[in-house]
């Protein structure tokens, strides 16, 4: 049977030969006691390729942000963010929910960036009674919904030159920051300077099954580490998670290229099809955001009739669609993908 080409997500991907047999190898211990050798490791090894001073691991990319959410801000406290933000738009209202905090949102920019005009419109004068606290800084690295754009280390610093001014805190969620520090070429613990915590996924390009990074100073983290209990994310002999999560580390950051050249040659694939709206040039790194023309199929359309020739992709709404690539799909895979929506969409609606 022909090979599926699922281009929903990367975090479809499936753990490496390496990683299994690293899980099956795994020294293990009890890690609430902080006795897994394994999960000391990668989090040894997670700090050092951040830049920080400490990290922690944890089950998912959603609970990393919360974990750091809370640790930043209290009840009523106020955390600006883009609106197309992972942590506003997709889980599920968690730091509202479970930690009282209020996101303010200001646009995203198409490339990912606040505007820092809209950041410091957004801040609260500290001494009004009507107002929350203005405590956090919210960004993203890459940001998906702004189909994988990168930040670059200037912005960041312009942002944190910004924070310093009003004395706020500076979270970055970057689930695929290994993906923006290979497209700029630098090392993470650029991408991820000026930011007091970070968090990133094992579970995405990196491609281990389960697990996400909290990273910021030691004392940052030990009060994370507390939140982290509060979720019920502490876990007992997850070094069998973190071992893979080494690999991941060590072994699979290098081929994140690979998955830029594949979005590429896929943007550029569908920007010259017929009813496709794209401009190839805004692909950074490895997610294809594009959208259809409305004399053409509807999102759903092409995703049900894509289905059929053993492709998929994702439907994100107002005729858009997603399309991410990851380990497991090869140039070849790309070429099967283009000629089938050419097929699709010369068939028409
Ligand atoms: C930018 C970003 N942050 C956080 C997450 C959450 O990660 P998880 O699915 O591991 O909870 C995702 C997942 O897609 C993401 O894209």
């Amino acid at each position: 049977m022909e090979k599926t080409v699922d281009l929903r997500s990367d975090t479809v991907t499936l753990p490496s030969a390496a990683m299994r047999q690293a899980m099956f190898q795994a020294e293990l211990g009890d890690d609430v006691y902080g006795e897994d050798p394994t999960v000391n490791r990668l989090e040894a090894l997670a700090a050092e390729r951040l830049g920080k001073e400490e990290a922690l691991f944890v089950p998912s990319g959603t609970m990393a942000n919360l974990v750091c959410l809370l640790t930043h801000c209290g009840r009523g406290d106020e955390a600006i963010m883009g609106h197309l933000a992972h942590t506003f738009l997709f889980e599920a209202g968690g730091s509202a929910a479970v930690g009282g905090i209020h996101p303010h949102t200001v646009p995203n920019q198409p490339d990912g960036t606040l505007d820092l005009d809209d950041i410091e419109a957004a801040i609260r004068p500290p001494d009004n009674p009507h107002y929350p606290h203005t405590r956090l800084i919210c960004l993203e690295n890459t940001h998906n919904r702004c189909g994988g754009a990168v930040l670059t280390p200037d912005y960041m610093a312009q942002v944190r030159a910004l924070a310093n001014r009003y004395d706020l805190a500076i979270h970055l969620d970057g689930a695929r920051i290994f993906d923006a520090a290979v497209a700029l070429g630098i090392e993470p613990a650029v991408a991820a300077r000026g930011a007091d915590s970070v968090s990133f996924c094992l579970s995405k390009g990196l491609s281990a099954p389960v697990g996400s990074l909290v990273c910021g100073s030691a004392a940052f983290v030990q009060e994370a580490r507390r939140q982290r209990k509060i979720l019920g994310g502490s876990m007992r002999q997850a070094g069998v998670l973190a071992a893979a999560g080494i690999v991941a580390l060590e072994s699979m950051v290098d081929r994140l290229v690979d998955d830029h050249r594949n979005a590429r040659q896929l943007a550029e694939g569908l920007a010259r099809l017929p009813g496709v709206i794209l401009d190839p040039a805004t692909v950074q790194t490895n997610i294809v955001i594009f959208a259809l023309a409305p004399d053409t199929l509807s999102a759903s359309e092409l995703v049900a009739r894509l289905a059929a020739h053993g492709v998929k992709m994702g439907d994100i709404g107002g005729c858009r669609l997603r399309a991410v690539t990851h380990y497991g799909i090869e140039a070849d895979d790309i070429d099967r993908v283009l000629v089938a929506a050419t097929q699709v969409l010369a068939a028409g609606g």
